[in-house]
């Protein structure tokens, strides 16, 4: 138990705060490239950047760039990449087929990765959002996003990735049922080690805008996903779904968004002690760029104290745009 602080001048909490080695010696968190994922978004051809606007510093990718850019994230110490696919407009359908074809974008990008640069881990995201042709996560029947059958093709998609090669599944469909079903599947065709890491507290958000421009979601989204994500008004809740994934099988869990919801990671990580991540979304990376681009904040300072905020909050690791900036920044300060 804490005991009351003992009156000044006994204690004078300024004597650990004095000196940078002393600061050093008590500093309870400390941040390493190891602790983060790289999202990073693929783009059909060759030798191909496309900036994009509403995330400046953030550019789509051809394969054979991302394949670059692994390499020089893994030489940083970044432990995994994570790819999202922006899908031509003349690949999405009502099926959504292109999410299982071996052959799509991710499924390309997770090969070239692994041959080239075996140490990254890759990572994928499982949703149907990059090839519905209304930019939803789920199936869409009669209005209504329909549980079952999307579990039933995100297994698909699940399995083309891990045949693939990827290390760690991401299922960010917040469909019920769909982590259980994708384990089933990964022990049934002999992918006992790929792991998955359940988007499971996953808020239906205003912050996500920017990455719908990133992936060329945000023109055909039909409505809002208030029916599958979780209402940001939830706290409870999320311990309900990260207990109920956990049980399903997932291997780590995710909060998303992050810096609104830190509550929400200290919560899961005092609950269950289980690899906890937050995912820093583009809204959160256009926040502070935009106020980086106005010189009302200073970019570097404000990346690396909003990175050690999750820490300090019980994250194991975060997902964030800024990781190869970062992990430059931490090795060039050793
Ligand atoms: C797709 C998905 C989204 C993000 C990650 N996977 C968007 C959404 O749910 O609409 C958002 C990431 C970000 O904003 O950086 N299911």
């Amino acid at each position: 138990m804490r005991k009351t602080v003992a009156p000044f001048p006994k204690t004078r909490l300024r004597r650990l705060r004095s000196t940078p080695a002393v600061r050093g010696l008590v500093r309870e968190n400390s941040l390493s490239a190891q602790d983060m994922i790289w999202p990073v978004f693929l783009v059909a051809g060759e030798n191909i950047r496309q900036p994009i606007p509403s995330m400046p510093g953030v550019e789509r990718l051809s394969v054979d760039l991302v394949v670059e850019a692994a390499e020089m994230a893994a030489g940083l110490g970044i432990s995994a990449i994570c790819l999202f696919p922006y899908t031509a407009q003349n690949l999405k359908t009502e099926d959504c087929a292109e999410a299982w074809n071996p052959d799509n974008l991710t499924n390309q990008a997770i090969r070239a990765i692994k041959a080239r640069v075996p140490d990254i881990a890759v990572m994928t995201d499982i949703a149907l959002d990059p090839y519905n042709i209304n930019g939803h996560d789920g199936y869409v029947v009669e209005g209504k996003i329909v549980n079952d059958e999307t579990v039933a093709a995100l297994v698909k998609m699940g399995l083309a990735q891990a045949e693939a090669g990827a290390d760690i599944l991401g299922p960010s469909d917040m469909m019920d049922g769909r982590i259980g079903a994708i384990r089933d599947a990964l022990e049934g065709a002999g992918h006992r080690d790929v792991a998955i890491m359940s988007y499971s507290a996953k808020y239906s958000s205003s912050f996500y805008g920017p990455f719908r421009d990133a992936v060329g979601a945000s023109g055909g989204l039909k409505g809002d996903k208030n029916t599958y994500q979780m209402d940001p008004a939830n706290g409870d809740e999320a311990l309900r779904l990260v207990e109920r994934d956990l049980a399903e099988g997932a291997d780590m869990v995710m909060v998303k968004p992050g810096m609104p919801y830190l509550d929400i990671c200290r919560r899961v990580k005092d609950a269950f002690g289980v690899p906890t991540f937050a995912y820093q979304v583009s809204g959160e990376y256009a926040m502070i760029e935009a106020a980086v681009a106005n010189g009302w904040l200073d970019g570097d300072k404000v990346m690396m104290e909003s990175l050690m905020a999750f820490k300090r909050a019980g994250c194991d690791g975060i997902l964030t745009y800024f990781a190869p900036r970062a992990a430059k920044l931490l090795k060039e300060n050793g």
